[in-house]
């Protein structure tokens, strides 16, 4: 059951019939793929109007004993991580699953001494290192709910995510290294927790870097001082019991804890995971996301370990010291199957062939990718030049909402180069008009998805209403994603991007709102507009429309200032690529910005416009494609 490598096409097809006719004793079977103390009676239970979503929801498992302690007996000496620092020259780690377990138990024992029980929230602030992964499962382990940030967002993001979900412990690193430069983590812990009203009983520090730290005595705990050894067994959670929450942006307010569960979680990653990559016992997995995003739950933390796989966990950068450094990683570990971002191949790839043909790569089996549509042409490199024509490209289409990978193609089905591919089992998709209509056959409009999966997210952090609104009200009944697709005659999935104020930048998802109230935020500033246009590796970029305050210069330094606002408010992967001052916004009688012309403009398509007479003041269109030419 597990491998589907043996599986021919017709046979992958009446699964994917059966996983909708027969849902229920299909996701029952699938269950067994995890070791549950009570293995649960019902599969789904959920429904979109009303929205209330459960899976297995009278099962109880825990999720840290399926990712390690059940492989103890027969895989203990296997390496679950191999740890390749930043730096090539820094120390390699390779835990094995007895090792990871120790480590695990430790960092368990280190929780409950700084406070953390059973429901509580814990932030994890983290660089890309074991101890990161470790802090995951340990939270899994004794039942408290995880909320990782990544360690490149500021101390006001930071500290927005820690009173959001009323989090009262933050485990952190002295310091991280990315591409050879210090990333301040416990700094930026202190100066989050200096803000107002942000308080939390405990901060437990593990040593890493070795960088100097200040030290606030009575909050700030060593990992190394409070670990211990002793026994800490798996806490038998409830399959609906929260697993964690994880902040992304939307395309209103501030970003949203994205709640998942334990049971249908657990089922989702450790199916997708086998299936997607065709996972053998003997892989030698790698995905380069950091555990400060979905990718790095789902197929860093869980997935692969729910599956005894032994995967690389990389610190680094795939730039530093050089275009080879990622080539390099994957010749190390004989790195089977590898999953990245089309930015970073796209960033590769301009580097030219060498980096990628003087290394031997020759492990290699199965190439992923997942964040951002794949333009042809990076597909085609990834697949000609690293893979050297023999490795399956799987496009991974998926959200940090749907749990797990939704639409792919799987290893050994056709591939169409830019299509993310068919629906994974129990998946359903529906393309829909504006009016909410299905659209059938071939067609082009919004995604949505009819029916629930086990790894959809169950609420927003201590908001449903807002989880009803932003996902299910647009398309009442269904689960409306926010991307444009098209389906071709095949049945290709054609992802479009976005069709939303969401922005991906660098497979990175942003709030356009949340960039412009960081710039309204500056005092200089009167108003602010963001889109996003074209970027050549980046995939999108960041343009941002400022109004100055009557009176104030919009001059470089006021540029430069603004630059820095936005990286002192939310990180600097928020950092505007291009800052344009203008007098006045395009704006409608009725007072609303015409965002589709600021967004034609960003793209340099003046020819295409639209109508512009319901404009209050049509000459702004004029100053802004001057100003966008000078
Ligand atoms: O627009 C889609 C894009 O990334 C969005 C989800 O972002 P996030 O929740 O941060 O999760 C990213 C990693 C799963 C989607 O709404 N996206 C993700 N994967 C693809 C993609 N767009 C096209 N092709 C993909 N393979």
């Amino acid at each position: 059951m597990h491998s589907r490598a043996d599986r021919t096409e017709n046979e992958m097809n009446d699964r994917y019939a059966r996983s909708l006719d027969d849902a229920d004793a299909f996701w029952l079977e699938e269950a067994k793929r995890l070791d549950w103390d009570r293995f649960p009676s019902k599969a789904g239970n959920a429904s979109f109007d009303p929205v209330d979503i459960k899976w297995f929801e009278d099962g109880r498992l825990n999720l840290c004993h399926n990712a390690i302690d059940r492989h103890l007996a027969d895989k203990g000496d296997k390496v679950a991580l191999h740890f390749e620092p930043d730096d090539p020259k820094g120390e390699a780690r390779s835990l094995t699953f007895s090792d990871l377990h120790a480590l695990v138990v430790r960092m368990a024992n280190a929780l409950k001494a700084i406070g953390v029980a059973k429901g509580d929230r814990v932030t994890i602030y983290m660089p890309m290192v074991p101890e990161g992964v470790a802090a995951m499962l340990a939270c899994a382990r004794i039942g408290a709910v995880h909320s990782v940030v990544f360690g490149g967002f500021s101390p006001s993001a930071l500290a927005g995510r820690i009173v959001d979900c009323e989090s009262r412990f933050v485990v952190t690193a002295d310091a991280g290294r990315r591409g050879g430069k210090p990333v301040a983590l416990k700094a930026n812990v202190d100066a989050a927790l200096a803000q107002d009203g942000v308080e939390v009983e405990a901060v437990l520090v593990v040593r890493h870097t070795g960088d100097e730290i200040d030290w606030v005595e009575g909050r700030d705990r060593w990992f190394d001082e409070v670990a211990s050894d002793d026994p800490v067994p798996c806490e038998e959670m409830d399959a609906e019991d929260p697993l964690f929450a994880l902040y992304t942006s939307g395309s209103t307010g501030k970003p949203k804890g994205v709640l998942h569960t334990t049971g249908g979680y657990g089922v989702w990653t450790a199916l997708t995971f086998a299936e997607v990559f065709d996972h053998r016992p003997d892989d030698v997995y790698w995905c380069t996301a950091d555990i400060g995003w979905i990718t790095g739950h789902s197929y860093v933390a869980y997935g692969p370990l729910l599956n005894g796989a032994t995967q690389v966990v990389f610190e680094g950068v795939p730039t530093w010291p050089d275009a080879g450094r990622f080539w390099d990683v994957c010749d190390k570990y004989g790195v089977t199957l590898f999953y990245t971002a089309p930015t970073a191949i796209r960033a590769l790839m301009r580097e030219g062939d060498d980096p990628v043909t003087s290394r031997s790569l020759d492990s290699l089996r199965i190439l992923g990718t997942v964040g951002e549509p794949i333009n042809p042409e990076a597909w085609r490199w990834y697949s000609e030049v690293v893979g050297n024509g023999r490795c399956p490209v799987v496009d991974t289409w998926w959200q940090t909402e749907t749990g797990g990978v939704m639409i792919t193609s799987l290893p050994g089905t056709p591939t169409k180069p830019g299509a993310a591919g068919r629906p994974m089992v129990g998946v359903e998709p529906l393309i829909v008009d504006g009016e909410g209509a299905v659209l059938k056959c071939a067609a082009e409009g919004n995604l949505c998805i009819a029916r629930s999966w086990p790894g959809q997210a169950r609420t927003v952090y201590g908001d449903h209403q807002r989880f009803i609104d932003t996902y299910f009200s647009t398309f009442p009944g269904r689960y409306f994603t926010g991307d444009g697709c098209r389906r071709d005659e095949d049945g290709f999935y054609w992802i479009t991007g976005r069709v939303d104020d969401v922005l991906n930048v660098s497979g990175h998802r942003m709030g356009t709102a949340e960039i412009e109230s960081a710039l309204v935020a500056h005092p200089k500033v009167a108003e602010a507009a963001v889109v996003g246009y074209p970027h050549d590796i980046k995939g999108q970029g960041i343009y941002a429309y400022v109004t100055p305050m009557e009176g104030i210069e919009g001059d470089d330094a006021l540029d430069a200032e603004l630059r820095q606002q936005v990286r002192g408010d939310i990180g600097p992967i928020a950092t505007p690529d291009h800052l344009h001052f203008t007098a006045a916004l395009p704006k409608t009688r009725s007072g609303k910005i015409m965002r589709r012309i600021l967004r034609k403009i960003a793209e340099n398509d003046y020819g295409a416009l639209g109508d512009t007479s319901t404009l209050a003041d049509p000459s702004v269109v004029d100053a802004l494609i001057e100003g966008r030419k000078s």
